[in-house]
């Protein structure tokens, strides 16, 4: 057995609704050409009532035990990274928690600091796993959101949903962090927030693209200083993906600080080159879903290594993890060398040949009609339940002040016009 720690397994969902960004530039009066050049996307993923954060990481769990043939037993750590957290109190992770059946014996919370939430998950559960004698036990973590901005902001191309789950243990044959002096990040900004009362994030796009290269150029040039790795050390340099062009942003930037470090002699063969070699691979998946916030760089390891396959076996990664608020960190780590250990498990494939275009009257009833299952009774947004790509639990609505999840196949029940409340389950 392996003594140090890391990913074991990797599984994704993606919302089974898609809305290409031409169609939404054309509804909004605005050139495609800003969407699908500016910005860098092509589609971006839409999710109905019934797909919340709580039912996206259910499901992403739920094929990481199924596809992975995980015992649940051993899984006594769960934590979710999410800035779309359902309630103040109770966090997503205790509903993830008691939909999986899991025991009783396990620890269950929530992390959230914007985008970067998933990381700081990922982090308390490496350290976790290191400190604790018992090589069996597994911790869960789960990255889940919804990006959502108001209808005809700037942000609105760049919305999407997912959640990615991770499982850590001892037996980390898909992925490892390399061991070297953490190089983080904290200054507080305000360059995107999201108040309680409200469904959309707020932004200051602009100045959150400034936030994020400063953050980048501060952890990168640490990164390097404390673990004496060089620029082609890395076969891929991976990025927290809003928009696929902000990556594109953040390796201009990693590119100009290495060329200015170098003499002419050793200089970095053309950007353009560089950046189809190193970044791009990773970003497909992006283009596709939109911004999945804390799932986003994980997106790509699991888009990586699902479309690599054997060849990125082994490989080493630079990884770009920010938040807005805002909190950062720039690490490194290898994939594993075996690549029969994820072969047809991460699923974004499957996922996205499973969607379905939908037009911009279409995306606009799914908005309102996930408006209204957060005031709503279960019956309201019925019609909605079954149009999904869920298996394991749908939301259903809001009920005497508690959200209330129920079996796809009683959603599905309900659409077809049997209105009735007897087996909706309500999980206070
Ligand atoms: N054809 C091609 N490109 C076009 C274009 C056209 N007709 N019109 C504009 N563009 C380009 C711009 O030149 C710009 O590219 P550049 O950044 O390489 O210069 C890009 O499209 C965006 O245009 P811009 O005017 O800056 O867009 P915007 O003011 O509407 O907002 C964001 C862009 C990213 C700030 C906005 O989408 C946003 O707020 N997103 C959410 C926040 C976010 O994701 N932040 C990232 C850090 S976490």
């Amino acid at each position: 057995m392996k003594s140090s720690v890391g990913l074991e397994a990797l599984s994704v969902y993606v919302p089974r609704h898609f809305l290409e960004l031409k169609t939404l530039a054309q509804a909004n009066g605005v050139d495609p050409a800003k969407y699908l050049f500016g910005l860098g996307g092509r589609r971006i993923a839409i999710p109905t009532p019934a797909e919340d954060a709580v039912s996206m990481a259910v499901e992403a769990a739920a094929r990481l035990i199924e596809n992975y043939d995980v015992q649940k037993s051993n899984i006594s750590l769960v934590i979710v990274g999410t800035e779309s957290g359902v309630d103040a109190a109770k966090p997503i992770a205790a509903y993830v928690h008691g939909h999986l059946g899991l025991s009783n014996h396990c620890r269950a919370f929530d992390t959230t600091h914007a985008c970067y939430g998933g990381t700081a998950a990922l982090r308390m559960a490496l350290a976790w796993a290191t400190a604790n004698p018992r090589l069996d036990q597994k911790a869960l973590v789960i990255c889940t959101d919804i990006a959502r901005y108001d209808m005809l902001s700037p942000g609105e191309p760049t919305q999407g949903a997912g959640a990615v789950a991770m499982l850590i243990g001892h037996e980390p044959e898909l992925f490892t962090l390399d061991p070297y002096p953490e190089s983080v990040y904290t200054r507080e900004v305000m360059d995107f927030w999201r108040p309680q009362y409200r469904q959309s994030a707020l932004v200051h796009g602009h100045l959150s693209i400034d936030c994020y290269l400063s953050a980048l150029e501060s952890t990168y040039r640490a990164h390097l200083a404390q673990s004496g790795l060089r620029w082609e050390d890395f076969d891929y340099l991976l990025f927290h993906v809003p928009f696929p062009k902000m990556a594109y942003k953040g390796f201009c930037k990693l590119y100009e600080i290495e060329q200015s470090q170098r003499s002419p002699a050793r200089a970095l063969p053309p950007l353009e080159s560089e950046f189809q070699k190193r970044t791009q691979p990773a970003l497909v998946v992006h283009a596709e879903v939109g911004n999945s916030y804390t799932g986003s760089l994980y997106l790509s390891l699991a888009s990586l290594m699902e479309s690599g396959d054997s060849d990125v076996a082994g490989l080493r990664l630079g990884l770009f993890s920010y938040g807005s608020g805002s909190c950062a960190e720039y690490f490194s780590g290898q994939i594993g060398a075996d690549a029969a250990a994820w072969r047809g498990k991460i699923g974004i494939s499957r996922a996205l040949s499973e969607r379905v275009e939908i037009d911009h009257p279409t995306y606009r009833d799914l908005r309102r009609a996930s408006e209204v299952a957060l005031r709503g009774a279960p019956e309201d947004v019925a019609e909605h339940r079954s149009t999904h790509n869920l298996k394991h639990i749908a939301f259903y609505g809001i009920r005497d002040d508690q959200r209330v999840y129920g079996p796809v196949s009683e959603a599905a029940r309900l659409t077809s016009g049997e209105r009735t409340n007897e087996k909706t389950s309500g999980r206070a």
